[in-house]
């Protein structure tokens, strides 16, 4: 495999990117409000009227299947006096979405449908109040949505993957298992710790057995869209607790893809990991400077549960504790960065993607170069 690129002598982000609450508004107004960000899975969706909240930065969003061909965002927002149309996680609306203080009544598309009281005429128009939409887009299975008023359209945003996955069919894939984890650090030091792997003979011996930490390559190193394959070792099916395969092979693979592990960081918020049997995304969800929750989902082609060798405990197992490795080192870097002692150190060559993440962080911030 060919070695990974040069960090060119860069160096990690100065203290305040990982302690300021300014920065971390900043971030929120030039990245957050301006990209494509993860939601969940098209999977969970599975009925008309089924729905999800999408809680992240500050807003509380309504993600619900519309009909079969249709799924749609709205603000949690009546267009009434503003209160917040449902408070559960989960659940199916029949078929209109009714406001719990005086019944305004929306439509899955957002209309507003009944508004009890209220007589149409010179100073109100229903039509004049449809629930505020937020922007959505889905690819491979999951449900994307950006929060600006003019976004970048999802296909350019996400060009370089486009069609990249296809043979292994990704949209077909249903979660299995899901965990969130509140982690005491700032988003980017898992952004970070996900895009390298020189980490890994020290803190996952286990993983660095399955894959070791050189044998592996970036095939996208520039860009919102960062990572690559690593190479599975003799002897090792897939990442799991033992090294076997948990399911069947995904099925358009030839034989050298199913020895390989693809690991993708897609700028901002979200990580693809596909396994030549299963996949797995996880989510990150800013709290704070120093707080965030990642959600992590462990993804099967429903046609493997009717096999011999299917069992995705052996895969949420091995993930699991890998997890906690990192969020715990993720906790201790940042008590680090924390002190007054904390300076920017030098990248090792291992680490190019980290400074290819740093560039595109800081253009995206509207600051040219790393200014330490
Ligand atoms: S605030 Fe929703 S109906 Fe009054
Ligand atoms: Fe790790």
């Amino acid at each position: 495999m060919k070695t990974a690129r040069s960090a060119s002598g860069a160096h990690t982000l100065p203290g305040k990117y990982y302690t300021s609450q300014e920065i971390f508004d900043l971030e929120r107004e030039r990245i957050f409000s301006q990209r494509w960000l993860c939601v969940g899975l098209v999977a969970s969706l599975s009925t008309t009227g089924s729905y999800f909240l999408a809680e992240l930065e500050g807003e509380s969003i309504i993600i619900v299947r519309e009909s079969d061909e249709s799924i749609r965002a709205f603000y949690n927002v009546c267009r009434h006096r503003g209160t917040q149309l449902c408070h559960e996680a989960q659940g199916t609306f029949s078929r209109h979405i009714q406001c719990p203080y005086h019944s305004w009544t929306y439509d899955l598309s957002g209309r507003l449908v009944a508004a009890p009281n209220m007589e149409e005429g010179v100073d109100f128009h229903r039509g004049r109040f449809p629930l505020h939409s937020v922007n959505i887009a889905t690819w491979e299975g999951m449900i994307f949505i950006n929060l600006g008023s003019k976004p970048e359209p999802f296909e350019e945003a996400y060009a370089s993957v486009l069609t990249k996955f296809n043979r292994w069919g990704l949209s077909r894939l249903v979660p299995v298992h899901r965990t969130e984890y509140q982690v005491e650090a700032n988003w980017k030091l898992m952004v970070q710790n996900y895009s390298e792997c020189y980490h890994c003979p020290t803190l996952h011996p286990a993983l660095n057995k399955l894959t070791p930490y050189r044998d592996s390559e970036n095939d996208l190193d520039e860009g919102p869209i960062l990572g690559g394959p690593m190479r599975l070792s003799k002897g090792s099916q897939s990442m799991t607790i033992d090294g076997r395969a948990c399911a069947a092979p995904f099925g358009h693979l030839d034989g050298d893809e199913r020895r390989l592990v693809y690991y993708y960081v897609m700028f901002p918020s979200l990580f693809l990991s596909i396994m030549p049997d299963y996949a797995m995304i996880h989510r990150l969800i800013r709290r704070g400077p120093r707080r965030s929750t990642v959600i992590c989902e462990w993804l099967f082609d429903p046609e493997a549960a009717s096999q011999p060798d299917y069992d995705p405990s052996r895969a949420v197992e091995f993930w699991d504790m890998t997890n906690r490795q990192d969020w715990h080192i993720c906790e201790q870097s940042q008590r680090g960065i924390d002190s007054r002692a904390y300076e920017p150190g030098p990248y090792a060559s291992l680490e190019s993607m980290l400074a290819a993440l740093d560039r595109e962080y800081l253009a995206a911030l509207g600051e040219s170069s790393n200014g330490s």
